[in-house]
């Protein structure tokens, strides 16, 4: 499907749980061979901080050729309370290190990069001034990226609207959650496979001319009166 070459290989940062967790199993049953990098050890995966650069370089050496990146981990808006530029470097700093790094050991023509936004960096404030600011650093570093490393390479985003994964464990049940789900014109929370299949398009040969968008995947969020 989608023009995948079988065996390909994929990196997936934070997939482990979520989003990411979503995107190497559909990415698997897609016929690509996946390397999951995550804070915790899983099956197929190595435990790689995208915050370390050693871990990061450590990473490619051990993939060998990447053709597909998926820039999905980065902390949590509600979790530890982060200093604005900490936050900012653990979000958008981690995806230009690692495409960087990537970018190093010389990908083949028709490789794709999908970095993993929010609506929270084009559309919803949150209550963390980096996660914002940082979402939205990782809109303009794609739009850099498109123009800078096509033809060879692809560039795109996506921009996740309310998804119920772990990290939103019990929001969807909270007033605001259930407020989110009301005025969505889907009238429900995203799934992290709602996310993936997005994510999956943008980076197969069946997106070869789609470069340098954000793809708002909220159910319509972001057109809700
Ligand atoms: N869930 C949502 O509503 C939502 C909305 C918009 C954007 N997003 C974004 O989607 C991405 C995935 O979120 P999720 O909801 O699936 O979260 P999740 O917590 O379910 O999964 C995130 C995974 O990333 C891993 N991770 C975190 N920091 C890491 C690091 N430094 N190095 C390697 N792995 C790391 C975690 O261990 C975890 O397995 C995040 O970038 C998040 O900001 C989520």
């Amino acid at each position: 499907m989608n023009g995948f070459i079988e065996g390909e290989t994929i990196v997936v940062t934070g997939g482990a749980s979520g989003i990411g967790a979503a995107t190497a199993t559909l990415a698997a049953r897609l016929g690509l061979r996946v390397v999951v990098w995550d804070l915790a050890q899983v099956p197929g995966g190595s435990i790689v901080d995208v915050r370390d650069p050693d871990a990061v370089a450590a990473g490619f050496a051990a993939a060998g050729p990447v053709r597909y990146l998926v820039n999905n981990a980065g902390p949590a808006s509600g979790g530890p309370a982060l200093a604005f530029t900490d936050g900012l470097t653990a979000t958008a700093g981690s995806v230009e290190a690692v495409t960087s790094a990537w970018l190093a050991t010389g990908p083949p023509d028709g490789s794709a990069v999908v970095n993993v936004a929010s609506v929270a960096g084009n559309l919803v404030g949150t209550d963390s001034a980096w996660y914002s600011a940082g979402k939205a650093a990782i809109a303009g570093y794609t739009r850099h990226l498109a123009t800078r490393i096509a033809p060879r390479i692809r560039a795109n985003a996506v921009a996740p609207g309310f998804i119920d994964t772990p990290r939103m464990a019990g929001f969807a049940d909270t007033p605001l959650g259930r407020a989110l789900v009301e005025r969505n014109p889907m009238r429900r929370a995203g799934r992290p496979e709602d996310v993936a299949a997005a994510v999956l398009f943008l980076l197969s040969p069946a997106a070869a001319y789609v470069n340098g968008v954000l793809l708002p995947v909220d159910g319509g969020w972001v057109v809700t009166q």
